[in-house]
């Protein structure tokens, strides 16, 4: 039987009494609205350590007020009824309702600037941020500016309070994943980082809670970022290693089927640096839009 827990104090207390019990803690943080993709996660956490909690939180920061935060699905006895299918079950589900004590107001928009300096006025009463300063600026984090700095926190406020040996995220996130992986470097958090692959739809979509506001048809224009993005892998592995073309190949894919991209890189896998040829492990990343939903999706390419 799943045991939720919303108060974080709570929470606190009942990982300290376990791990006096010399048990260990995996913990995969999610927003909700469980799919597959976070299910395989929660799933996997159970072969690295003895108790597994899914935390589940919108988490505010992370959005700027032009973004979906109002609109972002949720479904939370859905969720719990999925949690309890499991095998192996999950110990623990954290729904706060609120993690920011001093309250959080999503940051002021800025999008379209070319640094954060606008985030100083937000006037939000939280005063304290991580933030990954290289990694979070490229690609999600040009358009979204806020958003890894919120992710960062909130990631690092759920250690603070669950104190887990081992965190599970996925791939499908690539630069999320790169992000906090850096941030427990760099912040001496002893916590076992691990990226799982992308789940996919059998049509090749990854899944997403975003993909629920797609309609039939935008779903079906949005096949083509996997489409482009295998293609782009099968040219890489036949020999193309020019980055341009290879970027090209993606961006006409997706504009042919009638989506908006916001963004194609191939980046070096840990440091996320643009590279212009491949001579070593990349990924392709790209975002765009179908429609309202934002889309995002990655292919590693080792060679
Ligand atoms: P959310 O989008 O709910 O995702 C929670 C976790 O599930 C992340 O690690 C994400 O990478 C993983 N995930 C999502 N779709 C997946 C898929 N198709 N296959 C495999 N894994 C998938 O990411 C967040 O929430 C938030 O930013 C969070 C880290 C919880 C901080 O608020």
């Amino acid at each position: 039987q799943t045991l939720i827990i919303t108060d974080k104090n709570q929470m606190r207390t009942w990982a300290k009494s376990m791990r006096s019990l010399l048990n260990t803690i995996a913990l995969v943080p999610t927003m909700g609205s469980l799919h597959d993709g976070h299910l395989s996660l929660i799933q996997e956490a159970r072969n690295h350590s003895h108790l597994v909690v899914v935390s589940i939180y919108v988490n505010p920061s992370q959005f700027a007020p032009s973004e979906d935060l109002s609109t972002y699905p949720s479904d939370f006895d859905g969720d719990i009824r999925k949690l309890n299918a499991v095998p192996g079950g999950v110990d623990v589900v954290f729904h706060p309702h609120n993690l920011y004590d001093y309250g959080v107001e999503s940051a002021t928009d800025c999008a379209g600037m070319a640094d954060v300096s606008c985030l100083e006025e937000s006037g939000s009463s939280h005063e304290t941020w991580v933030r990954v300063e290289r990694l979070e600026k490229g690609m999600c984090g040009r358009s979204r500016p806020v958003f890894f700095r919120g992710v960062a926190t909130v990631v690092a406020k759920l250690f603070n309070i669950v104190d887990p040996d081992v965190a599970l995220f996925g791939k499908k996130d690539y630069q999320q994943w790169r992000i906090i992986r850096r941030m427990v470097r760099d912040l001496d958090f002893s916590i076992n980082i691990l990226g799982f692959e992308t789940v996919r739809d059998a049509d090749g979509l990854a899944m997403s809670s975003r993909n629920v506001r797609l309609s039939p048809e935008e779903r079906q224009k949005a096949l083509s970022i996997n489409r482009s993005l295998s293609k782009a892998k099968s040219a890489a592995e036949r020999g193309e290693l020019n980055c341009k073309r290879l970027k090209n190949l993606v961006v006409d894919e997706i504009q042919e089927a009638g989506g908006e991209l916001d963004y194609a890189e191939i980046v070096e896998q840990e440091s996320l640096e643009v590279v212009e040829e491949i001579k070593s492990p990349v990924v392709i990343l790209i975002a765009a839009w179908f429609g309202k939903v934002r889309l995002i999706d990655n292919i590693e390419i080792n060679i």
